[in-house]
């Protein structure tokens, strides 16, 4: 046998087959090929390669011109992918290969040298980091843009009326306003869990190379500063295999669709002509091909059914990882259309939400109807009571029967002559017609977190506050 060192081989078709005897086969290429969807990470693997030689030329691992070289053909190349010219090829296999290809095409053997103590280990998990960072501060910037327009409905709405429920049944007379602060709060969460997750994603993995580190005198903090990393990951062999952060920011996002999935879910049986709550205005419905008369609240409808798309995506990059040993494997290829289209999905449905949330038309005589049935004030009466020296559970005795009698007669507890209350119990007296109305109800849970008018009004201007504190960190 011929030794195969003695003849000329061809250049290597990729960067890594020099080993290999035969070409790669086609149906190898295309299935390992990743290009068709991280190539939206291309520009953050152009920042982090220039922060990489710069920190080399630094080092004088790399000499001055080879640095120029590298700069210029990067900013060429940073131009071409903006310009949506960049020629992407199956053939260099991920984002990484074609950007260091055509690098060498532009600036030859300074281009080959960009690659010293790095690894696509190491710098697959930097750009990924970099665009998820980007990401989350414009989604968190969206958590705003909502949580104003809830601000805004809540004041408007402030001593709006409605029926709240437990058990989807009627239950207690409270706010509209009130109701609205509910995600606002739910969204402050939100954010703050965000930020939290992107603490953890602003690590710097540069620097593990393929695992081990590097033999070169590298200077991680320098690269840090300059992509604005806060800190270096510790460990070379996690910081290029775990992709725990994708999954905690999979689960914030799941978090924020869950949320915005309840309130879809409110929005169309408010919009139920049996609630008739709100209007949504029609540039946010869709009608039927069959039925002239519909109107469909689709947009809510959608991003219920999206959260769980989101959902999915959790418990695939859950799934991704829980197998793997350590360190890389190509496994973690997968991770990045799950996070790529998470992140799509939630800001379309924030974009979305936030615009119907502002444009969002409440019926506030639905609402008062809807809350005068159901003895939405009972409690009221049995707290009446309680403040005349009955005990809670006999007054919630009291109540009930009143409750059937009005029943009976049909009509609301107000709807009963004082007589015939005080038959159920003679601590009644003609004060508790105004414990009985809607407004009564209200204005008396008047404390921190509580529905009435005024207490939302406060809630609002803190909700302001919270929201004009979190824009100057
Ligand atoms: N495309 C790869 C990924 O997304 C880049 C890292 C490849 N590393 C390797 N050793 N094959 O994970």
């Amino acid at each position: 046998m011929a030794s195969r060192q003695s003849k000329k081989r061809p250049e290597p078709a990729q960067p890594w087959s020099g080993r290999f005897d035969e070409p790669v086969d086609e149906l190898v290429k295309r299935f390992t090929a990743s290009v068709g969807f991280d190539q939206l990470l291309a520009l953050h693997d152009v920042r982090g390669s220039l922060a990489h030689a710069r920190m080399l030329a630094a080092r004088e691992i790399l000499s001055p011109s080879d640095l120029a070289a590298i700069e210029r053909g990067l900013k060429q190349i940073e131009r071409e992918v903006s310009g949506g010219k960049f020629a992407w090829s199956l053939d260099a296999e991920d984002v990484h290969l074609n950007i260091e290809r055509r690098l060498v095409e532009l600036v030859g053997d300074a281009g080959k040298r960009l690659h010293t103590a790095r690894s696509r280990n190491d710098q697959v998990a930097t750009d990924v980091r970099l665009w998820l960072r980007g990401e989350i501060d414009r989604i968190a910037g969206q958590l705003e843009a909502l949580q104003r327009a809830l601000l805004e409905q809540a004041e408007r709405h402030a001593a709006t009326v409605m029926p709240g429920f437990t058990h989807l049944q009627v239950a207690q007379p409270v706010t509209f306003g009130h109701h609205l602060l509910a995600y606002f709060e739910m969204f402050e969460r939100d954010r703050e869990r965000l930020g939290d997750c992107r603490r953890r994603v602003n690590r710097l993995p540069l620097g593990a190379a393929a695992l081990a580190g590097t033999t070169f005198p590298i200077d991680r903090a320098r690269v840090a500063r300059e992509l604005d990393f806060n800190e270096v990951a510790a460990n070379s062999i996690d910081a290029v295999s775990d992709r725990d952060f994708a999954i905690e920011f999979a689960a914030c996002a799941s978090l924020v669709m869950m949320h915005l999935s309840r309130f879809a879910e409110e929005l169309v049986l408010w919009m139920n002509p049996r609630f008739a709550f709100v209007r949504l205005p029609d540039r946010f419905c869709t009608g039927s091909s069959i039925m002239p008369q519909k109107k469909n609240p689709d947009v809510p409808e959608l991003v219920r059914g999206k959260s769980a798309r989101v959902f999915g995506h959790l418990m695939a990059l859950l799934a991704l990882m829980k197998g793997q040993p350590l360190a890389y494997n190509k496994d973690n290829q997968e991770d990045k259309e799950p996070l790529f289209d998470t992140v799509d999905t939630l800001r379309d449905s924030l974009a979305v939400f936030t615009s119907l949330v502002a444009g969002l038309e409440a019926r506030p005589e639905n609402m008062r109807e809807a809350a005068l049935e159901g003895f939405s004030t009972a409690t009221d009466l049995a707290d009446y009571l309680v403040r005349k020296g009955v005990a809670f559970r006999d007054a919630h005795g009291v109540v009930a029967r009143a409750v059937r009698e009005a029943e009976l007669t049909g009509c609301g507890l107000s709807g009963l002559p004082l007589a015939v209350l005080k038959r159920f119990s003679s601590a009644i007296d003609k004060d508790v017609f105004q414990v009985l109305t809607l407004e009564g109800s209200v204005a008396a849970r008047d404390h921190i977190g509580g529905t009435a008018p005024r207490a939302v009004r406060a809630a609002v201007a803190r909700g302001r506050k919270r929201l004009a504190i979190w824009g100057e960190q």
